[in-house]
Formats: structure tokens, sequence, C-alpha cells
């Protein structure tokens, strides 16, 4: 796990975004996981800004609410639209998105985890990290599950995510569909982005701590092409030895 501190939050997303434009440019047929949540606002306008060749370029979101459509203002899906796909010229059918309100939402994930790996598998991951270590909405709890899977959130996310229901969050869904650990750790790639001081815990808990399924992000660990990028906030816990490395 390569730590970098960066002098802000802005330097965290120039430096993610020439990552990002690094691997679309070096791969014939890149496949990208991308997050949503505050944290990639500013990687996805430098995104928008660099006018790169999205012709090529298959992605696939982390998670989505269960039981929201695509459309619904409160879901991941129009927050990639906003943000990014409505933006570029990324074609439609090169978008992968978990279906927050499929019928079967088991048959979904098995789909989803079918649609990664017919696609090669992800070159790059981007994922932020919860504020309690989770990685998508792989939670803390006693076990993590490997494939795409229907996820109960915790209050602390249901929380976090509340902003995007107005601040409400009994509106907030209490499920979600999320890729799973295995998706995360056989991403040929990972660069992992926490910004604020909400995050400095579990950054210095998933750099330094043991591995274990009450912090997720600890996974992290045994792989071996992961970049952390970090604001000074974030970065406000970790010993100085974790830097770096
Ligand atoms: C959300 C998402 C994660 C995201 C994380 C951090 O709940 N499921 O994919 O990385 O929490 O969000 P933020 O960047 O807003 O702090």
């Amino acid at each position: 796990m390569r730590v970098s501190v960066l002098p802000t939050a802005d330097a965290v997303a120039a430096a993610a975004a020439a990552i990002v434009i690094d691997v679309i440019g070096a791969n014939r047929s890149p496949v990208l996981g991308l997050p949503t949540g505050r944290t990639p606002v500013g990687l996805y306008a430098r995104l928008r800004e660099a006018r790169l060749d999205w012709s090529r370029v298959r992605t696939f979101n982390l998670d989505e609410f269960a039981g929201l459509t695509a459309g619904d203002p409160g879901s991941f899906r129009h927050y990639m639209d906003q943000h990014l796909f409505s933006l570029v010229d990324l074609p439609a059918a090169q978008i992968g998105f978990l279906r927050g309100d499929a019928a079967d939402a088991v048959a979904e994930c098995e789909r989803y985890d079918q649609a990664i790996a017919a696609a090669g598998g992800l070159d790059l991951l981007v994922c932020g990290l919860g504020a309690n270590g989770h990685l998508g909405f792989n939670e803390p709890g006693p076990l993590l599950w490997g494939p795409t899977h229907v996820a109960t959130l915790h209050p602390q996310t249901r929380a976090a995510n509340a902003a995007l229901f107005g601040g409400d969050v009994a509106a907030v869904p209490a499920r979600a569909l999320t890729i799973g650990m295995t998706a995360i750790l056989r991403a040929r790639r990972v660069l992992l982005l926490a910004t604020g001081p909400s995050k400095a815990a579990a950054v210095a808990a998933m750099a330094s701590g043991p591995l274990t399924t009450t912090l997720p992000a600890s996974w992290l660990q045994v792989h071996e092409a992961v970049e952390v990028l970090l604001d000074p906030a974030a970065a406000a816990a970790l010993t100085p030895a974790a830097v770096g490395r």
C-alpha cells in the first residue's frame, strides 16, 4: 500500500485524475471501477475538463441503493449521470451499473459479477473510504462477502448518505447492492481516496491495523498495487512509518 499525503483535497483530486487518465491512455480497452460520494467530486470535475476519449472505456460502479430506480435523484446512478456520464462521450452500453430496482436482487448481483468478468476484470478500481472503514458498501461486521451482494447499511453509513436524500436519514434505503471483496481485491490496481478529518481513524486502521472484517479496507493490505491519496486531515492519525510505503 503506497500512501501519499498531498497538501489539499484539490491536490488529491488532481493526482487521482492523472492516474485515471494514465490508465485510460495505457489500456486498449480500459475497465474502471468507479465510486460515488463527496470525495470523488473533484476527480470527476477534472476528468470532465480533460476532454478524454471515452470511446474505449468501460465502467462499473461499486454500488447502488436497493429499491431505487436509475432516475431517482438519490440514486448513485443519478449522481454519476450528474457528475460524469451525461457530460462525457462514454457510450451508454459501456456503463456498468447495479440496478437498485431489479426484481431479483440476487440475480442482479450475479449478472454484475459476470459482466465484470466478461469485461476482463477491473484495470483500475477507484474507491473512497467510509468513516467506518467500508469499501463500496462492504460494511464492518462479523463477516465479509466475496461476490456482489445485497448489504444492510449501518446507521452511521445511512447518516453519511443523508445529503442525497435532502438530509433525511430515514429516507436513505436500509439496503444496497455492492460489489464484494473479491472484485475489489482482484482489481489490477486500486486507487483509494480519502479527505477530511472524519476519515483519519479509518485511514490509520486501514494502513497499519490488523486485517479484520470490522474494518473492510484493512484487506487492501494484501493487495500488491494499492495507492492511497490523502489530504493532511485524513492522514492525521497515520504513523510516519505508514506514509510512503
Ligand atoms: C458511501 C459509498 C462509498 C463511498 C463512501 C464515502 O457510503 N458507498 O462508495 O466511498 O461512502 O463517501 P464520501 O466520499 O461521501 O465520504
